[in-house]
């Protein structure tokens, strides 16, 4: 069975493509994994230039067709791998929209603040209108304190669904992206790489 994971959230910054990145990286360990990034920034694209100057890691194939082809790219793709996984621009308009609707489960990360969370409404309501799975993951989050809380109280208030291991602050993130590569290949025993593998087992059983 092949899955499309769609990385979408509206407001820049928020971690999708240090997510979908870290994501595909870890994944490849033992899949075949795509990913396809139709953010113009081709912020991912970049990522997976640097990883080919990388030796003895796994292959990760990229695409970075948008626009009206977007769909058919997504269904090509997902016959030839295992796992999409697809990085999105920070606007919900035609091509996120599509990559949503191509999605098996959407991932929205949000930083634990207001802001973050009232941005990534119009993805959530995008992900609801098409029927798709939908996931918060919370990035640069404390693992306690009381804006952590509230943003919480407010999530579980709201009654969104969101994961239960969430991605700290880290600088491997950074270092691990400058290289072309995810915090489990940099550094599989640092926090950062914990963290990504529980997210990442999270995700396994939301799609089995
Ligand atoms: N968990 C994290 N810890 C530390 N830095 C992070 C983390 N997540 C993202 N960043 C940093 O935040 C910035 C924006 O992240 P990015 O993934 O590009 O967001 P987006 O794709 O949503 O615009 C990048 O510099 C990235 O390295
Ligand atoms: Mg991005």
């Amino acid at each position: 069975m092949s899955v499309v994971i769609t990385v979408a959230q509206q407001k820049g910054g928020a971690g999708k493509t240090t997510l979908a990145a870290n994501l595909a990286a870890a994944l490849a360990e033992g899949a075949r994994v795509a990913v396809l990034d139709i953010d113009p920034q081709r912020s991912l694209a970049r990522w997976h230039e640097l990883r080919a100057g990388q030796k003895g890691v796994p292959a990760i194939t990229l695409s970075d067709l948008s626009g009206w082809r977007l769909a058919a790219e997504i269904d090509r793709l997902r016959r030839l791998h295992d796992v999409l996984v697809v990085d999105s621009p920070p606007q919900v308009e035609s091509d996120a929209k599509a990559a949503i609707r191509a999605a098996d489960l959407v991932l929205v990360p949000v930083q634990p603040s207001p802001p973050d969370l009232w941005a990534a409404e119009g993805t959530l309501k995008l992900a609801r209108a098409e029927k798709r799975a939908f996931r918060l993951v919370l990035n640069r989050a404390p693992s306690s304190g009381s804006l952590r809380a509230a943003v919480e109280a407010e999530m579980a208030r709201q009654e969104l669904p969101v994961l239960t291991a969430s991605l700290g602050n880290r600088v491997g993130f950074a270092g691990a992206f400058a290289k072309g590569l995810g915090v489990t290949e940099t550094a599989p025993r640092s926090t950062a790489a914990r963290e990504l593998r529980a997210v990442l087992e999270e995700i396994r059983a939301v799609l089995r």
